[in-house]
């Protein structure tokens, strides 16, 4: 019953969180190609107030005309909405979900043995060490180096270094999969501090020094476009790390953090020439498509680098349903029993493996998201008999 509540909580926590992502990145989405797309207003009216760009666009049935004041408009309109709650409930979402999923899971899911043997409580630790962390430290290096000669390059730069680390040091850990996640999470954390932190606060006092009639510090516009251009590069990222790992073949091998690396750069990759092309379109120049060249390129290799090497000669013993339940009986059915059922699949009879040979099929051989984190240590050649075993028709003799 406990599990079963579980899965609820799962299923309506991702429900919502995904929901809420949609709408915190496409509000994103939506500001950077509005910023990008703005051209100098036309009427002169415009420019007398402060205006100092436009876009004419239509949408569902109307014709919008939204126009961007570069440090504020002259007097402070009565209402003024606030982007935040997009970006908070994202956040809240996914912590929930992951303490739902992981944390009160720790032993299944954030450790696997075979890569580090520690307790749940130093694994909890660790990882939520790594949400608060990573903030630290992209913040130190935005708040030192930001505003230095080329600091958009160091910045940059010292940002990859250090996801490039977080991401090998997360795969020494965790399990292949929390670790995924877990990055993914950690640069998340980051994008919501960042609105939490400065861009939300940043706009608050400048609305406070204009309703009091002071001059307005720059600083707090040039900080806020600065991280949501840093929020802009971590989306892609941070959304395939969130979905990789439910992809077994992704996580599992040895060095499943240059496979994780390797994908999120492709994301930073594709999105640049997408903020890249509204600028271009606008000015008329050729959009930068060699950079979402190069991360598709990335996510090639990746895809010819992980490709199943097909298995040696292998002296094929006549196909015998006994060695297949052998290997359930020794490599599932303790997480797969009549007392414990994981997921609602049972396994501890041959009807049942016979009923659920399709989702061991999937679990096993395409995905190998089973055994959870091979704690059963099942081979390749127990894992290829079952693809023998299933293609064959998952016979019971
Ligand atoms: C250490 C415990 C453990 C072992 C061993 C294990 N499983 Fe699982 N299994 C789980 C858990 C936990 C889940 C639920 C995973 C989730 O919710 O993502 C699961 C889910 C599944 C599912 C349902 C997947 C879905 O999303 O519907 C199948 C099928 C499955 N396991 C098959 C197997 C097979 C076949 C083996 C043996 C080769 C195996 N499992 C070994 C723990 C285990």
């Amino acid at each position: 019953m406990d599990i079963y509540l579980l899965d609820w909580a799962n299923l309506l926590l991702r429900w919502a969180h995904v929901i809420t992502a949609i709408a915190w990145i496409g509000s994103s989405f939506y500001f950077v190609f509005l910023d990008n797309s703005l051209t100098a207003p036309l009427a002169p009216e415009l420019r007398d107030k402060g205006v100092t760009g436009e876009l004419w666009a239509v949408h569902g049935g109307g014709f919008y005309h939204p126009q961007k004041y570069l440090v504020a408009p002259k007097q402070m309109p009565a209402h003024l909405h606030w982007f935040y709650w997009e970006s908070y409930s994202t956040w809240l979402t996914g912590f929930a979900l992951f303490t739902v999923l992981y944390l009160f899971n720790a032993g299944s899911f954030l450790i696997d043995k075979s890569v580090h043997d520690w307790s749940a409580d130093a694994a909890i630790a660790a990882s939520l060490g790594f949400l608060v962390v990573c903030w630290f430290v992209y913040d130190t290096i935005c708040r030192t180096f930001g505003q230095k000669k080329h600091g958009d390059l160091i910045v940059g730069l010292g940002v990859l270094v250090f996801v490039v680390f977080a991401s090998w040091l997360a795969c020494q850990l965790f399990a292949g999969r929390a670790a995924f996640l877990l990055v993914g999470a950690m640069l998340a954390t980051t994008m919501s501090a960042n609105v939490f932190v400065w861009i939300i606060p940043g706009q608050r006092k400048v609305v406070a020094q204009l309703e009091a009639g002071q001059p307005v510090d720059p600083v707090h516009g040039w900080r806020a476009k600065q991280r949501s251009v840093h929020n802009t590069y971590f989306t892609l990222p941070v959304l395939v790390s969130m979905l990789s790992n439910h992809y077994g073949w992704l996580y599992s091998g040895k060095h499943n953090w240059i496979v994780l690396v390797l994908l999120m750069l492709a994301g930073a990759l594709i999105r640049h020439s997408f903020v890249a092309r509204h600028k271009a379109l606008v000015q008329g120049r050729r959009v930068p498509w060699e950079h979402a060249i190069v991360g598709t390129l990335a996510l090639v290799g990746v895809a010819f680098w992980l490709a199943p090497r097909p298995a040696g000669i292998v002296v094929a013993k006549p196909l015998a349903f006994g060695d297949v339940k052998a290997v359930v009986d020794q490599r599932c059915a303790m997480c797969h029993n009549a007392a414990l059922q994981q997921k609602g699949v049972a396994l501890h009879t041959p009807e049942l493996v016979k009923q659920h040979a399709q989702a061991v099929f999937q679990q096993v051989v395409v995905l190998k998201l089973m055994p959870l984190n091979n704690a059963t240590q099942i081979s390749d050649e127990e894992r290829a008999l079952i693809k023998r075993w299933f293609e064959a028709g998952a016979p019971l003799d």
